[in-house]
């Protein structure tokens, strides 16, 4: 991370703000070579802290004056790692999947970087807080010109339809400095809220925002504010859901390990209007990065009297503390997790009382999801009608969704509600890889269903989604292309759910058990056409008589699955067949004689020893030692593997 000195102990006065934005603006903006590398827990999967220890090396080594700086993510997944370099007064050049060894190289062309190894330019980015755009270009008097045709961001299919509210910040600022954040406009929501509006009117923006929780329900923001606002007896809580224990969903975790101040703000702001004087933040412990800069921020936070007592001389007082999660989804239940903060079994309880009402120590409580508390500091900037003017008449605002599997850009992306599902899978994902099919798009986890591709001009919203089976949920888009087996796929849930039910309610842990067990016989070849029925009574039962949001979505993969794509499902029964040959028992791996040139290519990748043959002669499998891992088809360059 950068070297932050810390001049803005006390942030006294508006003044002191504008001091500690101007320090932030200097490390943001600076006039002298910037390298930044993305170092959220994505990039330091794909290598980015070699990368950084690469670029310090020879920064140092070399005695470069350049300033090197970390950031999040700006959701380019599958290009991790990133590294940008910026050279003053000119746009801000992006290098994707870059090596600790072609450091030196890219380093070495400096001031001018060329733009052959590059992906992309920033020219400028654009704030929702303020409204307004810094251009990267000679100061911003002159056009914003791009490099040597590299396309900018705004050209790609990627960015070019997104809208970053939520992740304003996210690769743009080093996540570790509260000044950075200070010099993009924030807390300055917090000093609006402080000290020109009443809570009410606070709550008033909130309410015309149209804010809905972007947790997975959907619950109107303004109305759960409005209940504990109103709610009698003290004192009251404010908790941030940071669990996301969705699989494929990583947005809330990109969020806290890019610009955890978003968040910390949104949840004063919460503590002010609601009278709430405590924070919490829940987030599960196998975010760790996510913690430290949590942590950190906080302890900024609480240096610069941005947290504590007396905020800002405000006389109102607030503060956070963090409690981390063992990872089990069930605990992203409100009431659940709000148990396990309170040191009890994560289980939930019946609702109501809501957690409005009684919550956190049995007070009056709001919990809302990462990205809700993010927005809030925008809504009260910009005013409730400015958020209210972006997505659809019932779905205002923006969504993150973490948008994973068969997609060509693998991304965390975020889009105003209402774009359709093809534009973010065919225009800003890039399509399924080339050369296959879309089948199908998962959004809502556990929780949500399989979309199928004929449906894909729907709309992204939380209505849309739901009549067609799945929900909105926190975000995770999972794309499926024809290699997909929607048997399989209704297994591998229902396996999750069956794992992860608490087990409090019968049905639930009972129902998921019976209907995984059921979907596993289809999927070995050996179920019959009355299980179908068996399957969808069962995935009702468990849907009403389940008392917690796990059971009740828990049908919603199997349903869809049945209604989509029912063929998939009697292939398996009547025929014996998997038609996207996945699964095991029915397929088997064999070597077109006709094809093989013997190159023993497929030899070593099989685990199982069960590939022999001599070089330049046809190879054989023997079927006994063949685990149907699919390690040969990969390897054969000659597509002589057939599956069937
Ligand atoms: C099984 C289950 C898991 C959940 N997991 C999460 C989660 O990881 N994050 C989250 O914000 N909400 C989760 N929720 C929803 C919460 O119960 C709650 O509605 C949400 O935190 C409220 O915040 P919001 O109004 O901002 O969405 C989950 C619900 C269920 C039933």
């Amino acid at each position: 991370m950068t070297d932050h000195h810390d001049h803005h102990a006390h942030l006294t006065d508006l003044e002191a703000l504008e001091r500690c934005a101007i320090h932030g603006r200097a490390t943001l903006y600076p006039e002298r070579i910037k390298i930044m590398v993305g170092t959220a827990t994505c990039g330091n999967a794909a290598g980015a802290q070699e990368v950084l220890d690469a670029v310090r090396e020879e920064v140092e080594g070399k005695h470069l004056p350049y300033a090197v700086a970390e950031t999040g993510c700006i959701g380019w997944c599958s290009q991790e790692p990133l590294l940008d370099v910026w050279v003053p007064g000119q746009p801000r050049v992006t290098y994707g999947r870059v090596k600790a060894k072609t450091v030196r190289d890219i380093l070495a062309e400096l001031p001018e970087p060329k733009a052959d190894r590059a992906l992309a330019v920033m020219t400028g980015d654009d704030n929702p807080i303020t409204g307004r755009r810094t251009s990267y270009c000679n100061g911003g008097d002159r056009p914003e010109a791009t490099l040597n045709g590299l396309p900018t961001y705004a050209e790609l299919p990627l960015f070019k339809r997104q809208l970053r509210i939520v992740m304003r910040n996210c690769g743009i600022v080093d996540p570790s400095s509260l000044e950075e954040y200070a010099a993009r406009g924030g807390y300055r929501a917090l000093w609006r809220a402080l000290f020109s509006l009443t809570p009410r009117e606070v709550l008033q923006e909130v309410q015309l925002s149209g804010l809905r929780g972007r947790g997975g329900a959907g619950f109107p923001t303004g109305r759960k504010w409005q209940a504990v606002c109103e709610a009698t007896g003290g004192p009251k809580y404010i908790i941030c859901n940071a669990d996301e224990g969705d699989p494929g969903a990583y947005m809330d975790r990109g969020v806290l390990e890019g610009d955890p101040h978003s968040v910390i703000e949104g949840m004063i702001i919460g503590g002010y209007t609601m009278g709430a004087h405590e924070g919490v933040i829940y987030v599960r412990d196998e975010y760790p990065l996510a913690v430290a800069r949590l942590s950190e921020a906080i302890l900024q936070a609480q240096r610069a009297d941005l947290l504590g007592k007396d905020i800002l001389g405000s006389g109102f007082s607030f503060n956070i503390g963090i409690t981390r999660g063992a990872g089990a989804f069930v605990c992203g239940e409100e009431t659940a997790l709000i148990a396990s903060i309170e040191g009890r079994v994560g289980e939930p309880r019946p609702r109501p009382p809501y957690p409005a009402e009684r919550g956190l120590w049995g007070k009056p409580t709001c919990i809302n999801n990462v990205e809700t508390w993010a927005t809030v500091p925008v809504i009260v900037q910009r005013g409730g009608t400015w958020l209210a003017g972006i997505g659809t008449p019932k779905s205002k605002g923006t969504k993150v969704f973490s948008l994973v599997g068969n997609v060509t850009n693998t991304a965390l992306i975020e889009v105003p509600m209402g774009t359709t599902l093809a534009d973010v899978v065919n225009e800003i994902g890039g399509g399924v890889p080339a050369g296959r099919v879309c089948k199908a798009v998962q959004t809502g986890g556990p929780s949500g269903g399989c979309i199928p591709a004929e449906q894909l001009s729907l709309p992204v919203d939380y209505e849309s989604l739901t009549k067609a089976g799945s929900i909105m949920g926190s975000g995770g888009m999972i794309v499926m292309d024809d290699r997909t087996c929607m048997v399989d796929i209704a297994r591998y849930f229902l396996g999750f759910l069956e794992d992860e039910s608490c087990g409090k309610c019968f049905s639930c842990r009972v129902g998921t058990q019976r209907m995984r067990e059921i979907v596993n016989r289809i999927s070995l070849g050996q179920g019959s056409e009355e299980d179908l029925q068996l399957l969808e009574d069962l995935a009702w039962l468990v849907g009403e008589t389940s008392m917690c949001g796990l059971g009740q979505s828990a049908p919603n993969p199997v349903l869809t699955t049945l209604r989509y794509f029912r063929d998939e499902y009697l292939a398996h029964i009547r025929d014996k067949r998997c038609p996207a040959k996945v699964c095991k028992s029915l397929i088997t791996y064999t070597i077109d004689p006709v094809v093989c040139n013997g190159c023993g290519a497929c030899i070593s990748p099989c685990a199982g020893g069960a590939i022999t043959g001599e070089k330049k002669k046809l190879h054989t499998i023997e079927q006994a030692k063949c685990t149907k891992c699919g390690a040969c088809l990969e390897a054969c360059k000659f597509d002589a593997v057939l599956v069937n």
